[in-house]
């Protein structure tokens, strides 16, 4: 390579940029000086284009204008007072924004509007490096963090009033974008529109009431199934191991799913036959939760959903629960129907079906 002539000189180097494109995409672009002749400009700095060198530098000298005449940061603060104003209000700041503002902006001129040395997401991956991998060489991503303004979906460059330098509170900027009708995911499987679903089903879960999308969910990806904290089954069913439940068992009582007979564990029995045990708990089809409970809310109380997609073609298979004073009862539904009733002083002759 390096023998060989300019041409394939200029091929090496666009191979190697292309490469760190691929794994970091450093922006290249990092210098602050003007952009050599030739180059495109999309934007160029008032007080550069009208050649007034010494507002920043000792001299107005263009073909020398000297070193800096101060702190870089405070030369900018003399003009743009809103944004000085904006960072001394937040609650917030960017530590790279309070060190230089030149780390992201070229003081002259850019190819890239706002005088941005880079477009994010490129710009925040150079100083980002594990948020830009987990977002995109994880096994489940999130397009919100790579396409269209990136990163400044749900975050601010220079300052903001929440916590990780978040432009809303992180239920406010989900359910924005989650409030749409027909959202797909990667595999084109249609996803919930939460404005819909939360403001028609009465059952509220705890945290999704608390307004703590983040309880649950990575907003960058990750490597669980819909870039949940903890494991939770992806099928209808599973084969029962506590360890594939530890979202739900990082707030709720793991041994509910492991006796088979209790009276204080869970309401749903019969007698007392732990029904949660009977259905969840088996070594190869447990149903897992979402066979009878919706996460996010639902129409009826203890999160019972109306009906499951059930499937290849995510037929819903009606569940027909009803609550009843000791118990409650399903019909038409998995099984012909059935009752518990916690009142029960002896377990029934026949369990619920397989
Ligand atoms: C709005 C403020 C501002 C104006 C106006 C400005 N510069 Fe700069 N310039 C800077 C800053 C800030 C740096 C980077 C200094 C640093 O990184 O420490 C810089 C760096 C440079 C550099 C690179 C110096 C080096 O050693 O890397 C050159 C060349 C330069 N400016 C030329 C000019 C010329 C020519 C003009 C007028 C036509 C001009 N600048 C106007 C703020 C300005
Ligand atoms: C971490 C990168 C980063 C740093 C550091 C940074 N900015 Fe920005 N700045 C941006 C981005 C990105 C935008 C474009 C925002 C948009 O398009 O919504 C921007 C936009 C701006 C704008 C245009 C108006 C606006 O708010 O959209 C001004 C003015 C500005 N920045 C000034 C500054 C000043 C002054 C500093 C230093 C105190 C600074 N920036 C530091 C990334 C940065
Ligand atoms: C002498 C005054 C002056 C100084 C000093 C100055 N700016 Fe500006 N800046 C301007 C003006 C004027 C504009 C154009 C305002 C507009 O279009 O709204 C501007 C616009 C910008 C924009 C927005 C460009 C766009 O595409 O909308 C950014 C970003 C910016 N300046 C960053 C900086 C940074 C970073 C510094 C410090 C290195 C700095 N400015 C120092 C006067 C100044
Ligand atoms: C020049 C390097 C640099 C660039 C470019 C940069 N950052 Fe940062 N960022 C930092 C540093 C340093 C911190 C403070 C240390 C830390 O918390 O990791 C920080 C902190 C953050 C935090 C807050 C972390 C927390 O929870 O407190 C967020 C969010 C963030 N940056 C997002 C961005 C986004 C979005 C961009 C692109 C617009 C960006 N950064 C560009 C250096 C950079
Ligand atoms: C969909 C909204 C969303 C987008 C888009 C997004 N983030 Fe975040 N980010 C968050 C939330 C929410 C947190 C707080 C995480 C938490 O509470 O665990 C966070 C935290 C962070 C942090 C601090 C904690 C950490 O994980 O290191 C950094 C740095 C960060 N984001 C950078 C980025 C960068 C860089 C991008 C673009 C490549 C980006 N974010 C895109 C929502 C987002
Ligand atoms: C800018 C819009 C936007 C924002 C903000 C946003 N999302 Fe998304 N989200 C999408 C889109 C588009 C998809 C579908 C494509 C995909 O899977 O990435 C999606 C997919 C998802 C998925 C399914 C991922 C999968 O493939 O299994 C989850 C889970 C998710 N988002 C949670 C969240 C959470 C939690 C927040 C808030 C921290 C959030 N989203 C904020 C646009 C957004
Ligand atoms: C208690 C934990 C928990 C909380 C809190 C939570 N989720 Fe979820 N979320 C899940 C689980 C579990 C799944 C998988 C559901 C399934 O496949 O049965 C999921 C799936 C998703 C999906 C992909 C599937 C779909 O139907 O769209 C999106 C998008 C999503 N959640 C967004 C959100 C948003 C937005 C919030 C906050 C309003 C939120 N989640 C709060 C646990 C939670
Ligand atoms: C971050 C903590 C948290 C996580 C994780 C969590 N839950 Fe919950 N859950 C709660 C809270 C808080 C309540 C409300 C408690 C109450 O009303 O007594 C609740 C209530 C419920 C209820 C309704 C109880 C009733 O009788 O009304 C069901 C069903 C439920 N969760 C199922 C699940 C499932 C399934 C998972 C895993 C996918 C899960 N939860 C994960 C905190 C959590
Ligand atoms: C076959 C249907 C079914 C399945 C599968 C199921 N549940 Fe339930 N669950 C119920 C019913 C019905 C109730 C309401 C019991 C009552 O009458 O109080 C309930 C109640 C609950 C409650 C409230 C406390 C209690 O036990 O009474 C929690 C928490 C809960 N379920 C969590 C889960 C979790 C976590 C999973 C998956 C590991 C799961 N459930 C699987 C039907 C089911």
């Amino acid at each position: 390579m390096q023998t060989a002539g300019a041409t394939s000189r200029l091929m090496g180097a666009v191979l190697i940029i292309s490469a760190i494109v691929v794994a970091t995409p450093a922006s290249g672009a990092t210098s602050t000086a003007p952009l050599p002749a030739g180059a495109e400009v999309v934007w160029s700095h008032a007080p550069f284009e009208m050649g007034e060198c010494g507002l920043c530098h000792t001299s107005d000298d263009a073909a020398d204008p000297g070193p800096v005449s101060g702190e870089v940061n405070e030369l900018c603060f003399g003009c743009h007072v809103e944004t000085q104003e904006a960072m001394e209000a937040a609650s917030m700041s960017h530590a790279a924004a309070v060190d230089d503002c030149t780390s992201c902006h070229n003081p002259h001129n850019s190819s890239h509007h706002k005088l941005l040395l880079a477009q994010p997401p490129e710009l925040c991956a150079d100083c980002h490096s594990e948020v830009w991998e987990e977002a995109t060489q994880s096994p489940v991503q999130h397009e919100a963090v790579k396409e269209g303004v990136a990163c400044l979906n749900c975050h601010g460059p220079h300052a903001t009033n929440v916590d990780h330098l978040l432009t809303a509170l992180p239920y406010n900027l989900c359910v924005d974008c989650h409030g749409q009708p027909d959202m797909i995911d990667d595999d084109g499987k249609q996803l919930t529109n939460f404005s819909e679903l939360l403001s028609t089903n009465p059952s509220i879960h705890g945290p999704v009431a608390a307004q703590d999308c983040s309880a649950c969910h990575q907003p960058h990806g990750g490597s669980t199934f819909r870039m949940l904290v903890e494991d939770y089954p992806a099928k209808f069913y599973a084969p029962f191991d506590a360890e594939n439940y530890s979202l739900c068992f990082s707030c709720h009582n793991e041994s509910v799913m492991a006796e088979a007979n209790t009276t204080t564990l869970t309401g749903f029995r019969d007698g007392s036959t732990n029904l949660h045990f009977v259905h969840v708990n088996k070594t190869d089809r447990g149903r897992t939760c979402r066979a009878c409970h919706e996460v996010h809310a639902a129409p009826q109380d203890h999160l019972i959903r109306d009906g499951v997609p059930y499937g290849k073609g995510d037929w819903v298979l009606k569940i027909n629960y009803t609550i009843q004073a000791n118990g409650g009862t399903c019909e038409k539904t998995c099984h012909g129907a059935k009752s518990y009733d916690r009142s029960k002083t002896v377990a029934p002759e026949t369990g619920p079906a397989e």
